[in-house]
């Protein structure tokens, strides 16, 4: 089931640049981007050297090249997360606007609540506050227990009767968390709430399957696994698709429009307005042959070792906390840590000098920095082309931020 990283790494050139001369890139920041490998680049310039025309409007050969692709690319991404119908799939921009999207035109009203976690990214909190505030909803949340893990045991009491969506998130992006979610989404079914799953750090690592999950809908983003920037998913059950009303208004979106009024488009279509993100849907295409080829298991088999490995150095490092959970039980490779009395944007910039990369911050996940009272932390993950080189440097990075901090 494995395979050679050391080959692996060959697909993607850019693990081969030197950041400084003489100082080569240790890439640690997948959970803020992945790396993409030339399959994919490979796509979508052929794409655009060779087919490009705008999709579902043209009779000319281009437009029909250009149409097949992107809903060829349609049917890899619903067959990938093995969605019943390859209707379910509708591209978006990114995981975020894919949250907006449904957090827009999820019947909500005064009484009924929205239910999330201590734990998402601010992509998975803001639309639903502002879906609370157009609509007289009130949003609630799950706590987080000290080692990272969402407390199941407020489950009963935060989904309520009045509950109406329950949305949270699959992988936590800042602690690595991988959630239980046929414990959440039981609950949540009990009381006919909707659930919605952020599967922006879990569907590039891990095999997720929508029908095996009982989820009612799912978000992801192409840039984080492998694929593109500027394309994202939105998975939702058909018959949901059909009976909820538009997002965005536009071309492509519409049945037959007069100045009175329109009708519209049957679901994907009905949710994507306008030009949609062609080549980087056929990059994202790619991108999904690619962890095919790998295969999802192996690919989260390779992680899970390294996370184990990333793990075992960093919390060796005197005076190092890991914050999350600290075994490789239910979590995923992207690892949050504080030095003692080393601000983690100093950590950040002393690691570059290394060539290494890893991000500082608070993560687009403040709420969750908040509870375990720190600011920010400096965040390694890792991705399918990580190596056990990538982590020793980053190991031997952080003694020489210690050093430099006496
Ligand atoms: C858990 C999680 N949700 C949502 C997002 C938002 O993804 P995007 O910026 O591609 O919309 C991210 C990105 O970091 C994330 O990690």
């Amino acid at each position: 089931m494995s395979y050679d990283v050391s080959l692996v790494r060959k697909d993607f050139p850019i693990l081969e640049r030197e950041v400084r001369p003489g100082v080569p890139l240790v890439y640690l920041d997948s959970a803020a981007t992945s790396q993409k490998p030339l399959r994919v680049l490979d796509a979508m310039r052929d794409y655009n050297e060779r087919h490009n025309a705008n999709v579902h409007r043209g009779i000319h050969t281009l437009a029909e090249e250009a149409t097949a692709l992107y809903e060829e690319a349609r049917t890899k991404v619903a067959s990938f997360v093995n969605a019943p119908d390859r209707r379910e799939i509708v591209f978006t921009k990114n995981s975020s606007e894919a949250l907006n999207l449904l957090a827009y035109v999820l019947p909500l009203g005064p009484g009924d609540e929205v239910v999330i976690t201590e734990m998402e990214h601010h992509s998975n909190i803001v639309p639903w506050q502002l879906a609370c505030a157009r609509t007289g909803a009130t949003l609630k949340w799950i706590g987080l227990t000290d080692d990272g893990r969402l407390d199941y045991a407020d489950l009963d009491r935060v989904i309520t009767d009045e509950t109406k969506v329950v949305a949270f998130v699959h992988q936590s992006n800042l602690l690595g968390t991988i959630n239980d979610v046929e414990a959440v989404t039981t609950r949540a079914h009990a009381v006919g709430a909707k659930v919605v799953l952020d599967g922006s750090q879990s569907v590039p690592h891990l095999p997720v399957d929508v029908a095996a999950l009982g989820v009612d809908a799912l978000a992801f983003t192409g840039h984080k696994m492998c694929g593109p920037t500027g394309i994202g998913v939105l998975w939702a059950r058909l018959e949901l698709l059909e009976e909820l009303p538009p997002f965005l208004g536009g071309g492509e979106m519409i049945d037959i429009v007069t100045m009175e009024g329109s009708t519209w488009a049957p679901p994907p279509h009905k949710y994507e307005a306008g030009t949609p993100p062609i080549a980087q849907a056929v990059g994202l295409g790619a991108a999904v042959d690619y962890l095919n080829e790998l295969g999802m298991p192996a690919i989260h088999e390779h992680e899970a070792a390294l996370t184990s490995y990333l793990l075992d150095g960093l919390v060796a490092v005197p005076g190092l906390r890991v914050i999350g959970p600290r075994t490789t039980e239910s979590r995923g490779g992207a690892v949050s840590f504080v030095i003692d009395g080393i601000h983690p944007h100093d950590v950040g910039q002393l690691l570059d000098e290394s060539g290494v990369a890893v991000r500082v911050g608070h993560h687009c996940a403040r709420p969750a920095c908040l509870r375990y009272g720190i600011p920010a932390t400096s965040r390694a993950s890792l991705h399918l082309y990580s190596d056990t080189n990538d982590v020793d440097a980053l190991i031997a990075g952080l003694d020489k931020v210690r050093s430099f901090f006496g």
